[in-house]
């Protein structure tokens, strides 16, 4: 059966799958009783200040036509003063430590940018999303990339998070955890009938110390290339009634085989590349061809990634990074780290601080997507 998408770009899947019903609620400000009742805010440029809210002490009036805030961004990284937190590192944690805590200068002004990244990516999630991993290219990180943001995701976030491996070229993302199962998404997807409840899925997956889980795909091509459209949607409708986020690894065929349409099944791409011209063309052609074929929306919220950047490169990234930030919402560079090179297990704690920086940076990009 053809997979359409709905008007707002999320694919057309049964609305009770996603999101628990709820009886229609009246506006917030229809169940107040009359006297606490405010008078209606103008919208946008101009907005001026009501009575309650003069009275609240409310000085700048909201953008209610563009905020996205919600009570989910009271945070203690947001809102603590930066002297009630205990630094974490560097010499401000030894001065903090030797006085016995009387002495707190609090974070450095980096730690208070990376908890920003922090609470960013501890964005809840409404039911769950799936964010596909794409590029046309083989061998610019897009394993490695589904992998770190599962990792990143999971390690800071309290709901569940799984790896799908959808390359269906034999995919390698199964190599890069301990395995826990050789069950694979053909055992999963056999078995489907007989999961009811998360015990059940559980067997179907291993779990990285992160608490990321992740479903292999099988070593042989013949039985991976015979997986089509319909089988990675149920295998996704599956896995969305277990978990929170999945990050779905794709092969490098995702706009011409038969499986291309995995990008219906997404919430949210992030598109991988490698800092080559060769690699940001094919990337930004990308694009192209899903503004061409429907997706624009997928477009205008995806994250870029440019992976494996040297120092002593010859392209000009900053120049990508310029091209890659006017079409999607957001783009980053992650650094090549000797870790990752290695192309076996990953151990986050073994990667260097830049890259699990970068890897914080795209997971709160991507995170920001979840609030539209
Ligand atoms: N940032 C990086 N630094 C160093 N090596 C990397 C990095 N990203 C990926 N690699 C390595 O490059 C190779 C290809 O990456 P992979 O994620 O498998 O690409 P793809 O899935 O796009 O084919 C792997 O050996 C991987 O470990
Ligand atoms: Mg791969």
């Amino acid at each position: 059966m053809p997979l359409g998408r709905s008007g707002n770009g999320k694919p057309a899947r049964p609305a009770e799958e996603r999101v628990p019903q709820r009886a229609p609620e009246r506006p917030a400000e229809e169940r107040l009783p009359e006297r606490y009742r405010n008078e209606p805010v103008p919208r946008g440029e101009g907005a001026t200040l009501t009575r309650v809210q003069r009275q609240m002490g409310v000085t700048t009036p909201a953008r209610l036509d563009t905020s996205q805030a919600t009570a989910a961004d009271f945070t203690a990284e947001r809102y603590l003063r930066d002297q009630s937190l205990a630094p974490r590192d560097g010499w401000r944690r030894v001065l903090f430590w030797l006085t016995g805590g009387r002495l707190n200068l609090g974070p450095s002004p980096a730690e208070m940018a990376e908890r920003e990244l922090i609470a960013r990516a501890k964005t809840p999630v409404p039911g769950c999303r799936s964010i596909a991993v794409i590029s046309r290219k083989g061998g610019v990180g897009k394993t490695t990339t589904t992998l770190m943001l599962g990792h990143t995701f999971a390690s800071l976030r309290g709901d569940r998070v799984v790896a799908l491996d959808g390359n269906p070229d034999a995919g390698s993302l199964g190599y890069r955890v301990r395995r826990e199962t050789a069950a694979t998404i053909t055992n999963l997807l056999a078995d489907e009938q007989m999961i009811t409840r998360y015990a059940d899925i559980r067997a179907y997956t291993s779990q990285a110390p992160t608490r990321l889980e992740v479903v292999a795909s099988d070593d042989d091509p013949r039985i991976t290339k015979a997986l089509g459209e319909e089988d990675y949607r149920r295998a996704i409708a599956l896995l969305e009634r277990h978990y929170n986020l999945i990050t779905l690894d794709t092969g490098t065929g995702v706009l011409e085989s038969a499986t291309r349409g995995i990008l219906q099944l997404a919430d949210q791409i992030v598109v991988v590349m490698s800092p080559s011209l060769d690699s940001a063309r094919a990337a930004s052609s990308t694009l192209d061809w899903l503004n061409e074929n429907g997706h624009s929306e997928l477009v205008r919220s995806a994250v870029a990634v440019v992976n494996g950047v040297q120092a002593d490169g010859q392209v000009e990234v900053g120049r990508i990074t310029e091209h890659f930030a006017g079409r999607c919402r957001a783009v980053v560079q992650v650094p090549w780290d000797p870790h990752l090179a290695a192309g076996a297990e990953t151990d986050v704690a073994r990667l260097r601080p830049t890259t699990r920086h970068a890897y914080l940076e795209v997971a709160a990009a991507v995170a920001d997507g979840f609030v539209t």
